[in-house]
């Protein structure tokens, strides 16, 4: 019997680790033949920890499971959900970046292969870089990190770039509030982006990568670590990478964790040691990056999809999508829900339909009243925007962003003043102090916010002003975005600006 049992952070979190001990006691005592294997998340978190049990007739899923129900388990008496297959929440989605998260053993290199890694860096290791590079453009893939700039269009820079060296940086930094897909997919597939890194080198020439994860991340720097290992013992990375006669190597570095660090240029500041504070742009990083040469800074989930649009062609990726959003979206559902996790779904869907439908409405049973989307520096979104499908310019158009593509629900009992004033308050302390109108700006936003409170009535047009001023004036978009949150509640909710002038009144 073979019994999968999540390693991911999340299922840990919610008693994984108990209920794999109870199962390998259980087994033991029974003198039963039981193969534990340590999996990647299905990305179904409400369910977590999920373990699914394969009697040689198919894998049959659980949870969440206790370690008081493991003899059930083992008898094959509880009950269970069937396939996950066929669990709604999953069905709905289509899986391409995450096609094998949860599915496969993370650090087996021949499962990996087994369901379809390695396809696309053999077929890469075939084409020239820019070959290599006019696929990435063709799949339509833009980069899943916050800003949606064209990765092919970043990768064409960096390859025409004349340099000796030239790096690739996988940016794992995730420090936005609600995201979890990159630590995931770290976590339940890191050979998804050792592959994506190692075709990026191939197309742009450049022969180092380093994938740079917060400390918070303790359980993907280790299976990271590990599967980089793997990869080099077995020719994937190193000198001649699955035989094509073309260098690639990469390393796992783990950031302090600060927001900004997860800005391109603080990262790349502290990826070379030095304190993350942002450089000015120009000149780009994709011409003068890491250690001052062209670097492609990508995030983890654009890179963990390109082996998918190797391995099944660029037509088929970009099939999927809506307008220049091209490919899936890897939602990440958080806050006040029913059912949170990992939805990957093509570009398209609208947001009611996310939170209503697939996320179930919230845990408590009250009226959903915004939804912030994209992070600390998005917007929070009202109902009555509900039916902005998720794309770039149509997200864009609706006064919002899609960022990573995080959602935090709030109810009805959300108080949007004190939102506002904690994305300001954010802001000051996540600072990098670089520029005045983020700095200092932040720290007046939130005493502007303190004085609304108190009912001054001058001071919602100073917010909007100061608010205006960080939007256009501040050098990366650490203070230039967070306008957003602030001024979307302000503009939507404007009855929980006016309670405390009310009742000064
Ligand atoms: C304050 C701030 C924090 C950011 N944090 C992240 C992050 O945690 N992860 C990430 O991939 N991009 C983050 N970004 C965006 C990066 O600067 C950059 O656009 C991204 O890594 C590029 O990769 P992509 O093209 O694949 O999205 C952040 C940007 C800002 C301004
Ligand atoms: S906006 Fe803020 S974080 Fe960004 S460079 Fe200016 S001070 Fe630093």
């Amino acid at each position: 019997m073979k019994v999968y049992v999540p390693l991911d952070s999340a299922a840990r979190a919610l008693g994984a680790d108990a209920v794999a001990a109870a199962i390998r006691a259980e087994a033991d005592r029974r003198g039963i033949d039981v193969t534990i294997v340590r999996n990647g998340s299905r990305g179904m978190v409400w369910l977590e920890p999920l373990v699914e049990v394969d009697r040689g007739d198919g894998r049959a899923a659980y949870g969440p499971v206790t370690a008081a129900d493991v003899p059930a388990l083992l008898d094959g008496t509880l009950k269970g959900h069937g396939r996950v297959e066929d669990i709604p929440f999953f069905a709905r989605q289509t899986r391409l970046t995450f096609q094998r998260c949860g599915l496969v053993d993370p650090t087996d290199l021949d499962d990996y292969a087994a369901h379809g890694g390695l396809a696309g860096l053999r077929r890469a290791a075939a084409m020239s870089g820019p070959e290599i590079v006019a696929e990435v453009t063709a799949s339509g893939l833009r980069g899943r990190g916050g800003a949606g700039f064209p990765t092919g269009i970043k990768w064409k820079t960096v390859q025409q770039a004349a340099a000796d060296r030239k790096y690739i940086v996988c940016n794992a930094d995730e420090g936005d509030s609600g995201t979890f897909a990159d630590r995931m997919l770290m976590e339940g597939d890191p050979f998804s982006l050792i592959e994506g890194m190692a075709i990026a080198g191939l197309g742009v020439g450049a022969t180092r990568g380093y994938v740079y994860i917060r400390s918070e991340y303790p359980v993907a720097i280790a299976v990271m670590r590990e599967a980089v290992a793997v990869a080099r013992r077995r020719g994937v990375l190193g000198p001649d990478v699955v035989g094509s006669g073309r260098a690639f190597d990469m390393e796992v570095r783990v950031g302090a964790g600060a927001y900004v660090c997860g800005e391109e240029t603080s990262l790349l500041n502290s990826l070379e040691g030095k304190r993350g504070t942002v450089r000015a742009k120009p000149p780009l990083p994709a011409l003068e990056g890491f250690l001052g040469c062209p670097t492609v800074v990508n995030n983890v989930i654009s890179l963990a999809t390109v082996p998918v649009i190797f391995e099944k062609g660029a037509a088929h990726y970009e099939a999927f999508g809506l307008g220049r959003s091209r490919g899936t979206v890897t939602l990440q559902i958080a806050g006040n829900v029913k059912r949170g996790g990992l939805f990957e779904t093509a570009f398209g869907m609208t947001l009611g339909e996310a939170v209503e439908e697939i996320a179930g409405g919230t845990a408590s049973g009250r009226p959903v009243k915004a939804v912030q989307v994209g992070g600390p520096l998005g917007a929070y979104m009202p109902r009555d925007r509900f039916d902005t499908p998720l794309g770039y310019e149509d997200f864009d158009a609706a006064g919002g962003l899609i960022g990573h593509a995080g959602l935090v629900v709030f109810d009805d009992t959300a108080d949007m003043l004190k939102l506002a004033r904690f994305a300001m308050e954010f802001c000051a302390v996540e600072s990098c102090g670089k520029c005045t109108p983020c700095r200092i700006g932040a720290v007046r936003g939130v005493e502007t916010i303190d004085r609304i409170a108190a009912g001054d009535p001058r001071a919602a047009a100073l917010l909007t002003d100061l608010c205006e001023t960080m939007k256009d004036g501040s050098l990366c978009a650490l203070g230039g975005f967070t306008p957003y949150p602030v001024m979307s509640a302000l503009t939507h909710f404007p009855a929980d600006f006016a309670t405390m002038k009310e009742a000064a009144e």
